[in-house]
Order: C-alpha cells, then sequence, then structure tokens
C-alpha cells in the first residue's frame, strides 16, 4: 500500500480523482492519501479533502512542507496544481519520490498558460504528461502521458477540460504502476 502525499494550490479536481480511484477505482487496495498539503488555507481542494476524512496541512513556506511530511511515513508525493517552485534541496531529498501532472505534452509547453500557447502554435494534439520531479520547471523523467485531440473551434477552456479529463485517468495509472513496481521489490 503506498501512502501518499498530495500537494494542491486550487480545485483540487486532480486529488478528486485520485480519491475516487482510491474509495472504489483501479487504486483501491494500492494506495492511500496520507495527507494533503495546500500552500493556502483557500485552496478549494482541502474542502474536499476534509469531507473525506482526509488529514490536511495548510504549509505556506516550503519548511513547512517538509515538517508535515516529516511526520508521516510518505512513499510518494505527489504534486497536484501545487504552484510553488520546490527548492533544489527539497526536490534532492525526496527524489525518485516526487511526481507532477502537467496538462501539455512534454517537453513541449511547459510552464503556465499552456492551452494558449498550444492553439497559438497550431498544434494537432495535446495531453497531459505525469513526470519525476527535477530541479527543472517541468523538466523530470517523463514517466507516461495520454493524448487528446486539438479541434479547430477549441478555446482554452475547452482543451484545458479535455486533457483535464485525461489528468484525472493518467495519475492513477501511473500510482498504480509505481504501486506495483514497489510490491514486487
Ligand atoms: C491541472 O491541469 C494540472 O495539470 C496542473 O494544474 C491543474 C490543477 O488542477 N498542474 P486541479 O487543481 O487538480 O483541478
Amino acid at each position: 500500500m503506498l501512502n501518499l502525499a498530495v500537494l494542491i494550490s486550487g480545485r483540487g479536481s486532480n486529488l478528486q480523482a485520485l480519491q475516487k480511484n482510491i474509495e472504489s477505482g483501479i487504486l483501491q487496495g494500492k494506495a492511500q492519501i496520507a495527507v494533503v498539503l495546500a500552500n493556502k488555507a483557500t485552496a478549494a481542494g482541502l474542502t474536499f479533502a476534509r469531507e473525506h476524512g482526509l488529514q490536511t496541512m495548510v504549509c505556506p513556506a516550503e519548511k513547512d512542507v517538509l515538517a508535515g511530511l516529516a511526520k508521516q511515513q510518505i512513499d510518494l508525493i505527489c504534486l497536484a496544481g501545487y504552484m510553488r517552485l520546490l527548492s533544489a534541496d527539497f526536490v534532492n531529498q525526496y527524489k525518485g519520490k516526487l511526481i507532477n501532472i502537467h496538462p501539455t505534452l512534454l517537453p513541449k509547453y511547459p510552464g503556465l498558460h499552456v492551452h494558449e500557447k498550444v492553439l497559438a502554435a497550431g498544434e494537432k494534439e495535446s495531453g497531459c504528461t505525469v513526470h519525476y520531479v527535477d530541479t527543472g520547471a517541468d523538466t523530470g523523467q517523463i514517466i507516461a502521458q495520454r493524448k487528446v485531440p486539438v479541434l479547430p473551434d477549441d478555446t482554452p477552456e475547452t482543451l484545458a477540460a479535455r486533457v483535464l479529463e485525461q489528468e484525472h485517468v493518467l495519475y492513477s495509472q501511473v500510482i498504480l504502476q509505481i504501486a506495483n513496481a514497489v510490491s514486487v521489490l
């Protein structure tokens, strides 16, 4: 059973998808969310976490995150819409146990405002990526991706929604893959 820490900054739809798959989907018996950490108390995902009986912590600074994580036995840290950059020290401390989900087909379009950039570039497809976190911005080793078409009448919002649906599938698939790999070690 993988013990997860999920780090969020906002609405937490990826957190919700993970928890749904833990309660009644592909992650049942494979993973559990030990703690949800948010950098601000207003992160909407915290409400969902509390309603689902998950332990939550508000950690405005990285030292608070480190202190929060140190209290738990955590196997994997999942960044899910976490909008803070983590220091090299943090990343190195949790190397190989720290993953992120990003709403493009990395290495294309790291950073912010990605759907606007995908549309402006006239891409025919986009998607999402789960990757290990290294000291760069969205540059770590890619674990898996799912693709979606870009449609002629797409807006950043419609494209974001299509990608998000696949994020909700992909993140759990990757965590299952890691859980299965760990259980045979
Ligand atoms: C997702 O699109 C994720 O890929 C990106 O931030 C967004 C977070 O959405 N890193 P949510 O908070 O999980 O709904």
